[in-house]
């Protein structure tokens, strides 16, 4: 019923979003991640579809079933994220990067897992790519053509203040951020609340199941999606 009275405004469109964390190991049995589970990225590729879109899942390890009509592709590591990304971003109308990237990867790595003598207690991190300030770089607000590029910011605090800074330095058209951290977390949570900005206003979409949430965060961003 919801699929039939959702309108199609996203009809003939191709969307590509980023969902769940990287893994970043430092041998097969050890890996650097973080909490993010998926659901706010597989929920925008569920409303997505709904609208109508041809949708993409770059996903991160997550244990989410992938929705009907999705063509999801699986990765580990942000360097895999990022290149499947880049690969995907060309021929996409709007690509919404909601994964929670590793910034960092430990410097060395194998196929032998280590003691924990040969592991030591500091590791050694590299910096991983930035895939939204690359993307943003490519075909964000200073371009004129590609697709429409969302961000996402999990804060937990100056929610607002930090997401329209990371926006404005990764160049993106649009950052959807909210609250991680205390008793109103979003993280894993079913439900949330989001600040959506633009360059050069935010609406504040109260707490809401996050499939309601996806759904006006797509309506939003698709006006702005028109005067591209
Ligand atoms: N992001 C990305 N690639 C990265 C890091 C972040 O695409 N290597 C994207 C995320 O998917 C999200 C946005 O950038 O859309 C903001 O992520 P965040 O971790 O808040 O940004 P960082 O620049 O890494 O900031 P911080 O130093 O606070 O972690
Ligand atoms: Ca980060």
């Amino acid at each position: 019923l919801d699929n039939v009275l959702t309108p199609k405004v996203l009809a003939g469109k191709h969307v590509v979003i980023t969902a769940g964390p990287t893994r970043e190991h430092a041998d097969p049995a050890r890996f650097i991640s973080n909490p993010s589970t998926g659901k706010m990225g597989f929920a925008l590729a569920s409303a997505a579809r709904h609208m109508g879109a041809e949708v993409t899942v770059v996903s991160g390890p997550v244990s989410l079933v992938t929705p009907p009509g999705v063509f999801r592709i699986d990765v580990t590591t942000a360097q895999e994220m990022f290149d499947a990304t880049m690969r995907a971003a060309p021929s996409a109308d709007m690509v919404i990067c909601t994964a929670a990237v590793a910034d960092f990867r430990p410097a060395t790595s194998g196929d032998r897992k280590l003691s924990k003598a040969e592991l030591g207690q500091t590791w050694e991190l590299e910096r991983n790519p930035d895939i939204l300030a690359t993307l943003g770089e490519r075909y964000g607000v200073d371009q004129d053509e590609g697709p429409i590029i969302v961000g996402f910011a999990a804060q937990t605090h100056d929610v607002l203040e930090l997401g329209r800074e990371k926006m404005l330095k990764k160049k993106a058209h649009a950052l959807v951020a909210n609250k991680v951290g205390g008793p109103d977390s979003s993280f894993g949570a079913d439900e949330s609340s989001a600040y959506v900005i633009k360059p050069d206003s935010h609406r504040e979409l109260p707490r809401a199941p996050k499939a309601e949430l996806a759904r006006q965060i797509l309506e939003i961003i698709s006006l702005h999606a028109d005067g591209r």
